[in-house]
């Protein structure tokens, strides 16, 4: 019988790359998500998808049956939302991640992946940062995903569960549902294919460190097949990249005659983030392959076809 994984978010942006993977490697896969920004059209033939919210710990039990690993993804998204809806986040992002974790325990899971974030870093003190970079978040979802990696990583190891924490940085790619607060370059791609301006908060010289979804998904199996239990792996490019550069490149190949426009710098945005990927490297092998050059012609062509232009 094929090894079950259960993935929070898997109907997400991430969580359905991360499960065509897994299935191409003949994994038996439940997507649990409840709908309130992935699409069940997102989740891959093969894969069941349970719609259920992840503070529903019955139901969450009863698909966990059975698997062997759990990946955890499901999340309220958005930094900037989260500063005005910080109450809703935190019971999401900290007491969802609680309940997952509870429901691998009672069901013998042996492996807990967490999708954390560069978030959790806030202040920046030193850049690229590695996983030893101070953690001092400056926003409330930074916060709740800080508290759910140390929750998960305690917890965990209690309960004999291997842990293991994946930090992203910046990623983009096709199948990320739009929103106006998440993905600088979905949101761009957007707005520069329906004529609108491109509106980038503050000067536009902060620097990102972009990765495609396929190199994350990619690491992100790498991590749940190979990271030692225990482990906290950053996943980035190493490569920064501003976002008036991006606004750029993006208008330059949609629409070069929008030129992107300024609005007032978020609070509790991080300042320049670039990873420093050198643990993955040592740890599972992983390294980004993918230029931003090169690859963001998937973003821009996956917008163009949702938008069936
Ligand atoms: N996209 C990025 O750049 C990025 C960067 C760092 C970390 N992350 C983390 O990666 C994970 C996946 O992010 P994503 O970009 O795929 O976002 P996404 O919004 O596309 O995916 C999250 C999924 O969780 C689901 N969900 C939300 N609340 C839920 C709930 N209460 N119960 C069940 N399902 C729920 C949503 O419907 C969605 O499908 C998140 O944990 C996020 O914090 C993403």
């Amino acid at each position: 019988m094929a090894d079950k994984a259960l993935i929070t978010g898997g109907a997400g942006f991430i969580g359905n790359h991360v499960a065509r993977l897994l299935l191409g490697k003949g994994w038996e896969i439940v997507c649990y998500d409840d709908l309130s920004v992935g699409k069940g059209s997102y989740v891959p033939d093969g894969a069941e998808l349970i719609v259920g919210d992840i503070r529903d710990g019955e139901k969450l039990i009863g698909a966990m049956r059975g698997a062997r690993h759990v990946y955890h993804l499901a999340a309220r998204v958005s930094i900037r939302k989260a500063v005005d809806t910080f109450i809703d986040d935190a019971e999401v992002n900290t007491l969802g991640s609680l309940m997952v974790l509870k429901a691998a325990r009672d069901t013998g899971v042996e492996r807990f992946q967490y999708a954390s974030s560069m978030a959790v870093y806030g202040t920046v003190e030193y850049s690229p940062q590695d996983e030893d970079h101070p953690i001092n978040p400056t926003s409330p979802y930074g916060i709740a995903k800080f508290a759910s990696e140390r929750y998960i990583l305690t917890m965990g190891e209690q309960w004999g569960i291997e842990p293991v924490i994946c930090r992203y940085f910046n990623t983009y790619g096709p199948r990320q549902t739009p929103s106006p607060y998440v993905g600088v370059i979905t949101i761009f791609c957007r707005k520069l294919f329906t004529g609108e301006t491109p509106i980038i908060f503050g000067d536009g010289e902060q620097v990102r460190d972009f990765i495609h979804v396929g190199d994350i998904a990619r690491g992100s199996v790498m991590a749940l097949e190979n990271a030692p239990a225990g482990s906290v792996i950053n996943f980035g490019t190493g490569i920064g990249t501003s976002v008036n550069e991006v606004a750029k490149i993006l208008s330059d190949i949609i629409n070069p005659e929008i030129e992107a426009a300024h609005t007032d710098p978020v609070p509790g945005e991080p300042g320049d983030s670039i990873a420093n990927p050198g643990r993955a490297g040592e740890l599972i092998g992983w390294i980004a392959e993918k230029k931003l050059e090169d690859a963001i012609v998937d973003a821009i062509e996956w917008n163009r076809g949702e938008l069936k232009i």
